[in-house]
């Protein structure tokens, strides 16, 4: 049994993270901004320490008596601060081993904004001293729910991604796969895996089965990047999201990290889902009655 901390908790990959390892005899702690958001977790056994990833002081005394961290930083200009302040109260709580959330293709060339801002706190990783384990996952199947209300309404997917294919994840794997390095960093120290689905899909795979799913036929229109880009400035996407989806709607439109991996199934023994799984298990999201 390990005590482990996760930044993040009360969000997407976090929450899947730890919904993997309840029941695993490990004592969590959730590092939250504002504990009363996170009443939930604490009523699951999830013990909550307060701080603010951005305001060092706030968690230097965060991580005392923690085996291994669990660090992520949501996607803005302040990830690489935010990490970094993550990092060092990791080392000053004298944390065993970090595992950390990057993303799929982050390299100091990276052609997207948020892939090069990752590559960042990789290398500050990498140097810190500390043994690590980096997981760099793929665009999350999750994000379809964008698209949702056109898909439910319209029987349409308007997306931009031409004719390309990715090899989408869904969370929950993306959960289940961290935990496991959670629960057993040892044999992953140093190491970093890129985290794909099971296949590269293109969006008119991803339409038809949804449409399977809720049972009606669901139409594949792509549009320009220009498009989605303004279609989700009007949903309120912020400037830093929006720059970074640019660039990587346009990095995968030209094939950029097509490459499929088996780490999900290598490190949790069982086959990352496929995006029929996902549409069947979220298909009322997408309007079936
Ligand atoms: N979307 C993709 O396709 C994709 C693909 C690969 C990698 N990624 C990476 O995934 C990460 C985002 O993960 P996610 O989707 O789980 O994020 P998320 O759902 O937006 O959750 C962000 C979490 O960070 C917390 N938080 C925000 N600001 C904080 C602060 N100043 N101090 C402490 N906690 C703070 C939030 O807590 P509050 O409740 O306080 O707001 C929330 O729990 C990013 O690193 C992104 O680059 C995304």
């Amino acid at each position: 049994m390990s005590k482990i901390l996760l930044t993040g908790a009360t969000g997407s990959v976090s929450s899947a993270v730890i919904r993997s390892l309840q029941g695993a005899g490990h004592h969590l702690i959730g590092l939250v901004r504002d504990p009363a958001k996170a009443q939930a977790l604490e009523a699951q056994g999830v013990e909550l320490r307060t701080g603010d990833l951005s305001h060092l002081r706030t968690i230097e005394g965060a991580f005392t008596g923690v085996d291994v961290a669990w660090l992520l930083a949501p996607p803005t200009p302040l990830a690489p601060i935010q990490s970094s302040n993550a990092l060092w109260a990791a080392k000053l709580g004298g944390v065993k081993h970090v595992v950390r959330m990057s993303a799929v293709g982050a390299a100091h060339d990276a052609p997207n904004l948020n892939s090069r801002m990752h590559a960042l706190s990789d290398a500050e990783i990498a140097g810190s001293g500390i043994p690590f384990t980096i997981v760099k996952p793929h665009f999350f199947m999750q994000n379809l729910m964008m698209a949702a209300q056109s898909i439910a309404e319209q029987a349409t997917l308007y997306f931009a991604l031409g004719d390309a294919k990715m090899p989408m994840i869904d969370v929950r794997d993306i959960g289940a796969t961290v935990a496991a390095i959670l629960a057993n960093p040892t044999p992953h120290a140093g190491k970093t895996y890129t985290l794909t689905g099971p296949t590269a899909v293109g969006m008119d795979t991803v339409a038809a089965s949804i449409g399977e799913a809720v049972g009606k036929t669901i139409a594949y229109v792509p549009v320009p990047v220009a498009g989605m880009v303004d279609m989700l400035s009007k949903m309120g996407m912020d400037d830093y999201m929006q720059v970074s989806m640019r660039d990587y709607l346009t990095s995968y439109s030209r094939g950029w990290e097509a490459q499929v991996t088996s780490a999900v199934k290598d490190i949790t023994g069982v086959a990352a889902r496929g995006v029929g799984e996902f549409a069947r298990d979220f298909a009322g999201a997408f309007g079936k009655r």
